[in-house]
């Protein structure tokens, strides 16, 4: 019976600390929250807002959920992610898995990644309740489209896109899970999933049930199915290898794009610091310009941010970003992701 008073106390102490951290956001000099950085080239890509992180909460094995606070926020779709610029200026993408119908707030989940450059350690070290955050977005790469039937494949964290695709699908939609994780204890969300999908889930925990069965999961599938997967390479990978004819399949890419290395070498100019180097094959243009100009600004890598966004002043881009506008397509690029089509680029660096 203490332990039971004591465990109501801490939540009682906990809902009314939470209850303070929202009339706070609500009473903040930020409500409604203002459009702050724009983007370099002056014209609004996205929004970017500062928001109140009213949750911090550990919520599987190296997986905290945030939740973001404020007023009137824009809309999102299943499959929306959001940009999270870190106080260390990092930028990292977290998918969006509340309830989209909440306009006050933003639910992500991000997973401890401890080989990884840094974001993930931050967010999990360094964040805590009652700091404000900025995020830009939402923005949609994974929409849901209509399709006659759908599987799903989450592996791990990649389970946060697809959990409020579940909740939105339609009752009587053909629909399968494969929900894989190294163990159960590491997979977030699994007691909702387990709800939402009852017998159409099937659960791979790498340590009691060894690797997922893509090809049962992928046999049988009515024509024009759509396939989406969210997960480590591999698995996206595996079942990129396995898609049956007449399926659609739709990844969520957060890793770097294979593409983003060209196979020539090419030349850039940066025509303000007077110096030109050579991009080999197998590398980019963000690479070489940090030999020489180690403070240029970059964070993602992945060509979703859009802090490496430079000025071209000569040359035909390859573009192979997902976020410029045609119109900032025009005169600039991403140069971590984006290449050259001829020999050489001028930078305005
Ligand atoms: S560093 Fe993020 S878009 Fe290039």
């Amino acid at each position: 019976m203490p332990k039971l008073r004591t465990a109501a106390l801490v939540a009682g102490a906990a809902l009314l600390a939470r209850r303070s951290l929202r009339r706070r956001v609500q009473a903040s000099p930020l409500w409604p929250m203002p459009a702050l950085d724009p983007p370099v080239s002056g014209r609004p890509r996205s929004r970017a807002l500062r928001l109140l992180l009213t949750a911090h909460e550990t919520v599987a094995d190296g997986v905290v959920r945030l939740r973001l606070e404020g007023g009137r926020l824009p809309a999102w779709e299943p499959g929306a992610h959001l940009d999270l610029v870190l106080p260390s200026g990092l930028v990292r993408q977290y998918s969006l898995c509340g309830d989209p119908a909440d306009t006050s707030s933003y639910t992500v989940a991000a997973r401890l990644v401890t080989d990884g450059r840094g974001g993930s350690r931050e967010v999990h070290e360094q964040l805590s309740e009652g700091m404000e955050l900025q995020v830009r977005g939402p923005r949609n790469r994974f929409p849901l489209v209509e399709a006659p039937a759908y599987v799903f494949v989450a592996g791990g964290i990649g389970i946060t896109p697809i959990l409020p695709m579940l909740r939105a699908l339609p009752d009587g939609t053909e629909w399968r899970l494969l929900y894989a994780g190294r163990t159960r204890a590491s997979m977030p969300f699994l007691e909702e999933v387990r709800g939402l999908a009852g017998n159409r889930l099937t659960v791979a925990a790498g340590d009691e049930d060894g690797r997922p069965d893509l090809d049962a999961l992928l046999a049988d599938l009515p024509e024009r199915t759509a396939v989406y997967c969210c997960g480590p390479q591999g698995l996206t990978a595996a079942v990129e290898e396995r898609l049956p004819e007449g399926a659609t399949l739709h990844l969520e890419r957060f890793a770097p794009r294979a593409d983003a290395v060209g196979t020539t070498a090419f030349e850039v100019e940066l025509r303000r610091s007077g110096r030109t180097l050579t991009v080999p094959a197998g590398s980019t243009v963000l690479a070489a310009v940090r030999r020489e100009l180690p403070d240029t600004a970059y964070s993602c890598e992945q060509g979703f941010c859009g802090t490496c966004q430079q000025r071209v002043l000569e040359g035909e881009i390859d573009h192979r970003d997902e976020l410029l506008t045609a119109e900032e397509r025009a005169g600039s690029m991403l140069i971590c992701v984006s290449r050259c089509r001829s020999d050489r680029l001028v930078l305005d660096m």
